[in-house]
């Protein structure tokens, strides 16, 4: 046997659970990662600029783009006409999306046309000169005015009862109703959206996309462009954020570069600027709550009714879906003994709303609260208490059933928030909080210490599959490819170090490639924060038979059992020899084995069927739990976080500070969406906060003054996931529902903790004053 001997490290620098950095770090920070705008452009790429609706909702009349086409630079206009297969983008098969309005318009900023031009700015110079005849027709634009108008619903709508709601609410000791806002939010990519089409022989184009779903965008570009998806090909290396709004998103650009660049037969970038994406593209789902609560003097809940009506924008894209989980999470992280709780998703004149971290639970957990807070107030309790009083109970407790018949099988509540009230001192710290404000006639403080409980899994079943590839080079190095993408989470490294960890070899080692149908097929939208569960399965499936060959090799070529064939760090040991990966590597490519692999992962256990609003539509729980501290001026609204300490649960964290990262970036996102994220549209349906200058997202100063962020080490997955971790992308983003809280507790003190403040969100500082001027003037 070649005897070349390795003087191994001890330990090997790319195991699973390892705090390793993310593979782009310092790309992030130096600016030289690639985004396909850094990308090189081919010789001779054009530029495209939509042209869109300055109507809400009206008949098109007459389209006249001469003065557009005469323009300087303009090298072809695309209506609907010019698109040679279907012109729709909906992403459901509804046929509710146009590419480009055609007879009518839908909402302000809806695309009409797109000009290609030969720089970016002369197309959109261009753009501006088109002459479009209008019949204006009635809109409406929010939940109220939906309501009015008896607004039609984009997508059926779900129910989920369990017990007997009518009655055991007549049977209530204590009833009381209430309404809250809920409202949506931008996603704030720093990447905008973008796409680069490059034509080829035949029917082939390559479309770089900054999306989230690659598969889902070949489809949409063979689909408008009448080919098979086989002449399509998608490639992402990365996003600069998506948040969900490249869920669905990304497709309308990347179609319309396609078909610009197949008819004039040269690459096409297609880039919108920051208030374009953000007038077009869908964003969070705004809700209104309806609730009635059945409830005792103790505080604990009997019955809960609620409608979970949400701005659903011009058409379905995955309003379903999105209305659907909010359901699932109206019950936050407590046991309703008898519930009743409806959707209703409704059309509107605005952008279509879409995915955005948490897609729809974060609503729903925020109604969830308040129905807390109300009895809370009610009762004349620390919410805390009447959060621990509701908890789902213990396995046999009778008090573990959800409201669509799950159970909660790996409920670790009471532990996480006994220990982060504990480590954050709560009761002391409320009690000085209390004593502060008696004495404090313009600032007042609130604290509150809020639970997460999140479900994971796409709740279509069929969406969690998952491919990969992996090829072992003959010189020991290794390529990894699998249908997640990256925008920023770490899905790449965490992978990477799962095929690592796998042939025991350094993280250097593997090369993480850019995500591409043309590797993966028919792969599943990184989305619902199962990235790493659903791809970290699919690429350890297929690094497994690869190693499994080179065992098999081993065996047969030194003749030793497979027990004696051992993957130590960067080395084999082989019967009482060893040599390093890459001769070992090398040895079996002399003796033809492949050392190529497709994985495969589907995951076990769950099932749902919506029209009985009954299954296990999820594989696990992720936890956690937020206690945030505020100050608010009460002479003009304006507030601070002081301090916020959290706890969240992993599992077993397959990358501690990537982990870490996403907890704290999620809080602050989940905060800002709560507190000073505000959409505004104007009576003519224009949305005027499309732009950071009038939307405001958090700022660095923005954030708690002091910050406290563990992950909860001795949590373990209880399902078989990937080295026993949880996903963690979307769930701490609903910690942000402390601040909210903390925020409604100090406006509660104006009538003495008396009157349950309802402050709607987000609670900007002008809301939190409107709440506290109602309540002085009780
Ligand atoms: N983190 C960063 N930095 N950028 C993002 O766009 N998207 C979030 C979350 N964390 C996002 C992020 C959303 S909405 C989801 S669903 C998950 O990441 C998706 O990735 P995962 O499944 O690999 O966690
Ligand atoms: Mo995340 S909203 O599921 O992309």
């Amino acid at each position: 046997m070649d005897n070349t001997t390795f003087e191994a490290k001890g330990t090997i620098t790319g195991p699973m659970h390892a705090s390793l950095k993310h593979d782009s770090a310092h790309k992030h920070v130096t600016g030289s990662a690639e985004y396909i705008d850094d990308m090189p452009e081919p010789a001779g790429t054009l530029h495209a600029a939509l042209g869109l609706s300055e109507r809400a909702h009206a008949d098109i009349l007459a389209i006249d783009l001469s003065a557009v086409k005469a323009a300087p630079g303009v090298v072809a206009v695309i209506t609907a006409d010019d698109i040679p297969g279907v012109n729709d983008v909906s992403s459901n098969g509804s046929h509710d999306e146009p590419l480009l309005a055609t007879t009518k318009v839908e909402f302000h900023g809806q695309p009409i046309f797109v000009v290609i031009g030969e720089t970016r700015d002369q197309a959109r110079r261009a753009a501006r000169l088109a002459r479009i005849d209008y019949r204006d027709l009635p809109h409406w634009t929010d939940i109220d005015g939906a309501l009015e108008n008896g607004a039609p619903l984009v997508v059926s709508p779900m129910t989920l009862k369990r017990g007997e709601p009518e009655t055991e609410m007549g049977n209530a000791p204590r009833r009381l109703t209430g309404q809250m806002y809920i409202g949506g939010q931008e996603h704030f990519y720093l990447e905008s959206q973008i796409a680069l089409a490059i034509p080829g022989e035949d029917e082939d184009v390559t479309v770089w996309s900054s999306t989230q779903h690659p598969t889902e965008v070949q489809h949409m570009v063979a689909h408008v462009l009448a080919c098979a998806s086989h002449a399509v090909t998608v490639n992402t290396r990365r996003m600069g954020g998506g948040f969900g709004g490249k869920e669905t998103q990304g497709a309308h650009f990347a179609c319309l570069a396609a078909v610009a660049a197949k008819k004039l037969n040269r690459a096409v970038k297609f880039r919108p600027d920051r208030d374009e994406d953000m007038m077009v593209t869908g964003k969070r789902h705004d809700f209104r709550v309806d609730y009635e609560l059945g409830f005792d003097d103790e505080g604990r809940i009997h019955a809960v009714d609620a409608t979970f009506a949400a701005r659903c924008g011009f058409s379905s894209d995955l309003s379903g879906p999105v209305t659907d989980r909010a359901l699932f999470h109206a019950d936050s992280s407590y046991f309703y003994p008898h519930v009743h709780l409806t959707s209703k998703p409704l059309k509107t004149h605005t952008c279509s709303n879409t995915a955005f971290r948490g897609f729809g639970g974060p609503q729903g957990m925020v109604g969830g609260e308040r129905f807390i807070e109300e009895i809370a107030y009610a009762v004349g309790k620390d919410p805390l208490d009447i959060r621990k009083l509701n908890f789902y109970g213990e396995p046999g407790s009778g008090r573990t059933l959800t409201p669509y018949h799950q159970e909660v099988e790996d409920n670790i509540l009471l532990r996480l928030v006994e220990e982060l009230e504990t480590s954050s001192d709560y009761r002391a710290r409320r009690q000085a909080i209390m004593e502060f404000n008696a004495n404090s006639p313009v600032i007042r403080k609130g604290i509150a210490l809020t639970p997460v409980k999140f479900g994971i899994s796409f709740t279509m079943t069929a969406f969690n599959q998952a491919g990969a590839l992996v090829h072992v080079y003959s010189d020991g190095s290794i390529h990894l490819n699998h249908g997640g993408t990256e925008m920023g989470q770490g899905l790449y490294t965490k992978v990477a170090q799962v095929v690592a960890d796998t042939f025991q070899v350094d993280i250097e080692r593997v090369k993480i490639t850019a995500t591409s149908t043309g590797k993966v097929p028919n792969t599943s939208a990184t989305a619902a924060s199962s990235g790493s569960d659903l791809n970290g399965m699919a690429a350890y499936d297929a690094a497994r038979q690869i190693k499994e060959r080179l065992i098999e090799f081993a065996c047969r070529k030194w003749q030793v059992a497979a027990s004696d064939v051992e993957f130590l760090p960067n080395r084999v040991r082989v019967g009482t020899d060893t040599l390093t990966f890459d001769a070992l590597v090398k040895a079996a490519y002399f003796d033809r084995v492949q050392l190529s692999a497709a994985g495969f992962y589907k995951t076990p256990k769950i099932h749902w069927d919506r029209a009985a609003g009954r299954g296990r539509p999820f594989y696990y729980f992720a936890y956690g739990a937020a206690c945030s501290e505020v100050s608010i001026d009460t002479l003009t609204g304006e507030y601070l976080v002081d301090r916020t300490d959290i706890l969240h649960d992993v599992g077993r964290s397959l990358n501690p500070v990537i982990d870490i990262g996403q907890v704290e970036g999620a809080f602050v996102q989940g905060m800002g969406w709560l507190t000073t994220e505000e959409l505004w549209w104007d009576g003519k349906g224009r949305l005027r906060t499309h732009a950071p200058s009038t939307y405001k997202i958090p700022l660095a100063s923005d954030r708690p003054k002091i910050f406290n962020v563990k992950l909860a080490e001795w949590s373990e997955n209880r399902e078989q996931t990937i080295g026993r971790s949880k996903a963690v992308g979307e769930p701490p983003f609903m910690l942000g529902i402390s601040v909210l809280e903390a925020l409604s507790m100090a406006v509660a003190s104006i009538a003495d903790y008396t009157v349950c403040p309802r402050l709607d969100a987000p609670a900007t500082p002008e809301r939190v004053l409107m709440a506290v001027e109602r309540l002085k003037a009780m």
